[in-house]
């Protein structure tokens, strides 16, 4: 499948796409049941306007993925946010092939910025760590408002503010320019580690909503075990 999709930088006569693309973003999220920054068709038509977006597309034009550049703290930070395929190329290397692609465009447009992502999917820490990506703690990522501002439409956004955007329910993940591990060291490094990263990270999930709850409910937080404090900081 992969062979036959053409992955390139978006540009403006890709913004008739845009609407597709945000109704898929809201439609994946619903069905994962996860918190998702929203963004509207004209936010997304303003990112391949500007050169910062990157989409998938067959050569009949059929909508097959999208991501985009987000610049944050006067270009000292950049995060690659928005990634979507569509349902019926999912599992064939799409989205590989659209984070390689927007990872080369942010490391050409801003060149000593750190790029950075937020998710609770193992396949985009996957293909980060692919990328040279570490996982962090948040107080590594941008303090911009605006950037922590967009996690307002999350439905786990209570969660974020309850620990004082120390921790959430994603992944932080960080690529630094000046101070990074080959990909291959990250790679292999994630890649026998994969299973344990997922047992964990649903373990800090239910354990944060835990801990959530009890808040809510007036009772005592759940004290934190140090190997876990020390893996997801919270
Ligand atoms: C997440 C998403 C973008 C992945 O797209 P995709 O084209 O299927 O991904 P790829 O085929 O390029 O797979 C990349 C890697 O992740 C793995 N992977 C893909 N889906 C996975 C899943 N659901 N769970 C675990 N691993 C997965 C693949 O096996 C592959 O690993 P490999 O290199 O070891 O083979 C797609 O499922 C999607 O659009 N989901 C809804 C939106 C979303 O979650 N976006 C991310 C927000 S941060």
């Amino acid at each position: 499948m992969e062979h036959h999709t053409i992955v390139r930088v978006a540009n403006s006569g890709d913004t008739h796409y845009a609407q597709t693309i945000t109704d898929e973003m809201e439609a994946s999220a619903k069905a994962r049941g996860t918190g998702i920054a929203k963004r509207s068709p004209e936010y997304v038509a303003k990112k391949m306007e500007e050169g910062k977006a990157v989409i998938a597309h067959l050569p009949d034009g059929t909508w097959v993925g999208f991501c985009y550049i987000e610049v944050w703290g006067h270009e000292a930070f950049v995060a690659n946010s928005g990634l979507i395929v569509s349902p019926e190329f999912r599992k064939s290397g799409v989205a590989k092939l659209i984070k390689q692609k927007i990872f080369n465009l942010s490391r050409e447009k801003y060149p000593q910025a750190k790029i950075f992502g937020l998710t609770t999917g193992l396949a985009v820490m996957k293909i980060n760590s692919d990328l040279g990506y570490e996982p962090v703690t948040y107080s590594e990522l941008t303090d911009d408002e605006e950037f922590w501002a967009g996690c307002k439409s999350c439905v786990n956004y209570d969660i974020l503010m309850s620990k004082n955007r120390k921790n959430c329910m994603c992944t932080a993940m960080l690529y630094d320019p000046a101070d990074h591990y080959e990909p291959e060291e990250t790679s292999s490094d994630f890649r026998k580690k994969s299973k344990i990263y997922e047992r964990f990270m649903k373990i800090k999930q239910s354990r944060l909503l835990k801990m959530f709850r009890k808040k809510e409910g007036g009772g005592a937080a759940v004290k934190p075990k140090s190997f876990f404090h020390q893996l997801f900081n919270f």
